[in-house]
C-alpha cells in the first residue's frame, strides 16, 4: 500500500499546541508553524483502527496492558535495533519527558547534579531545574556541519555528576551518535559512578544511511549504567497518545525504577496507550520506511532550496528526524532581529535557536514533518523576507 504524506489535513481548531498554540505564543494567529515536534502527517490507519476497535466496546474501563504490548516492544527491538531485551526489562511510561523526571526523583535529590549538552531539546536542563537538581552544561562541538561530543570537556565536566541525560539520536540537530563514541561516554561514565538516563525517542526516525545504537547495546559498562526511554510516538505522529516506554538492563536500577513507578501507579498507561503500541510496532515497518523516504525527501527539498534562493541561510543536515536546525548566523542578525525575521517579516512559527542552550544563538529550528506543498511555501516566505533585509 502507498500512504499519502502529501494530503493537506486541516488541523487549525484541534486544540493543536502546533496549530493552536501559537497565538498564545506569538500573540497572532497568521503564522505557518514549523515548530513542535508533530507531523501534519495522518496518524497511520492501523493505529487508528486499533484505538476504535478499543474504544467500540463502549466503555472506558481500567484497561490492563494488551497481550501483545511486550512482544511487539520486544519484537520491534530486536528486528529494528538489533535488542534483544527481556520482558520484566520494560516498564510503561506516560510520556519520556515525564519519565526524566521520574528517573531524576527516584534516583536523584535536590542540589545533585545533572550533565546535558546544548544546544538540546529544553526539558532536558528545564525540568532538571524545575526539580531543584543543578544542571551542569557540557557544549557540543559544531565542526564540519555536525555536532560532535568534546570528549575531553565531557571528561571534566562529568566528575561529580550523578546523571547524565543523553539525547540519542540528539535534537537538535538531528546527529546520530556512532557506537564508538557512545562506548566513549559510557566508559567515562562508567569510571566517575554517573547513570545515564538515554532518550532514543527519535530513534526510529534514523534516515537512511545510518544506524541507531541503542545506548545500552554498545558495551557491558552503558548496559550497566543506564536507564532507556523509548516510545512510537515520533515516528507514528501519535504523542498524543502517552505511550512511552524504559528499558533497563541493570537489575538494581530496574528495581528502584519499577518500585518508584509502581508506588504512585506512575506506570499505569490509559486504556489506548498499549494497543496504540502494540498496532504501530506489529504493523508501521511499512508505513515508517515511505515516512522515511518523504522526510529525506523534504530534507534535500530544504538543502536545494536554501542553496540556491537563500545562500545565506544554512542548516544542519539531519542523520535523524525531521528538525533542521537552521543556521542563519550569516544574515549578521541579533537573536531578537532574528526571531522578528522570521515571525513578522516570513509570517513563521519556528523555535528560536537559544530555547536550547548554549550554542543555539543564530539558529531556528524548522519541523519539515508537513507536506512538500507547506514546506515550499513556508521556504519561499522566507524567502521574501531575507530579500527584503
Ligand atoms: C529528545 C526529545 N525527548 C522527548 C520529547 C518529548 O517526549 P514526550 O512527549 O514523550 O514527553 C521530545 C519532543 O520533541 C524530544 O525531542
Amino acid at each position: 500500500m502507498t500512504y499519502d504524506f502529501d494530503e493537506l489535513i486541516l488541523r487549525r481548531g484541534t486544540d493543536s499546541v502546533k496549530w493552536d498554540g501559537v497565538k498564545e505564543l506569538w500573540g497572532r494567529d497568521d503564522l505557518l508553524p514549523m515548530w513542535v515536534a508533530d507531523m501534519d502527517f495522518r496518524t497511520p490507519p492501523f493505529v487508528m483502527d486499533a484505538l476504535q476497535r478499543q474504544l467500540s466496546s463502549g466503555i472506558l474501563g481500567y484497561t490492563r496492558p494488551c497481550d501483545d504490548w511486550a512482544p511487539a516492544i520486544k519484537d520491534w527491538l530486536l528486528h529494528r535495533h538489533g535488542w534483544q531485551i527481556e520482558t520484566d526489562w520494560l516498564c510503561f511510561v506516560p510520556g519520556i519527558v515525564r519519565a526524566q523526571a521520574f528517573a531524576l526523583l527516584c534516583f536523584t535529590r535536590p542540589g545533585d547534579r545533572v550533565l546535558v549538552m546544548p544546544p538540546v531539546y529544553h526539558p532536558f536542563f528545564l525540568v532538571t531545574q524545575k526539580l531543584k537538581r543543578e544542571v551542569v552544561f557540557s557544549p557540543l562541538d559544531l565542526r564540519d556541519g555536525y555536532y560532535h561530543i568534546d570528549f575531553d570537556r565531557l571528561e571534566h565536566d562529568v566528575e561529580g555528576c550523578r546523571v547524565l541525560i543523553l539525547c540519542n539520536p540528539h535534537n537538535p540537530g538531528g546527529r546520530v551518535w556512532t557506537a564508538d563514541e557512545l562506548r566513549r561516554v559510557a566508559d567515562i561514565c562508567h569510571r566517575y559512578g554517573v547513570m545515564v538516563l538515554s532518550d532514543e525517542i527519535h530513534a526510529d526516525l534514523t534516515l537512511p544511511g545510518y544506524s541507531h545504537h541503542p545506548f545500552a547495546t554498545v558495551s557491558p559498562e552503558a548496559a550497566d549504567i543506564s536507564l532507556t526511554f523509548m516510545a512510537p510516538s515520533k515516528a507514528f505522529n501519535m504523542p498524543g497518545l502517552a505511550s512511552s516506554y524504559a528499558v533497563a538492563v541493570n537489575p538494581d536500577i530496574r528495581h528502584r525504577f519499577h518500585e518508584f513507578m509502581e508506588a504512585g501507579e506512575f506506570s499505569e498507561g490509559h486504556m489506548l496507550a498499549y494497543v496504540g503500541c502494540a498496532a504501530a510496532y506489529r504493523q508501521g515497518e511499512e508505513w515508517l520506511l515511505q515516512l522515511l523516504t518523504y522526510i529525506q525527501g523534504n530534507i534535500d527539498f530544504t538543502e536545494a532550496f536554501l542553496r540556491e534562493r537563500i545562500p545565506s541561510i544554512g542548516m544542519i543536515r539531519p542523520q535523524a528526524s525531521y528538525l533542521i536546525f537552521l543556521d542563519c548566523r550569516r544574515l549578521g542578525l541579533a537573536q531578537s532581529e532574528l526571531l522578528r525575521l522570521f515571525a513578522d517579516g516570513a509570517r513563521l512559527a519556528l523555535n528560536d535557536g537559544t530555547m536550547f542552550g548554549q550554542g543555539g544563538e543564530g539558529f531556528m529550528r524548522l519541523n519539515v514533518g508537513c507536506p512538500r506543498a507547506v514546506l515550499k511555501q513556508a521556504l519561499e516566505q522566507l524567502e521574501a523576507a531575507v530579500s527584503h533585509i
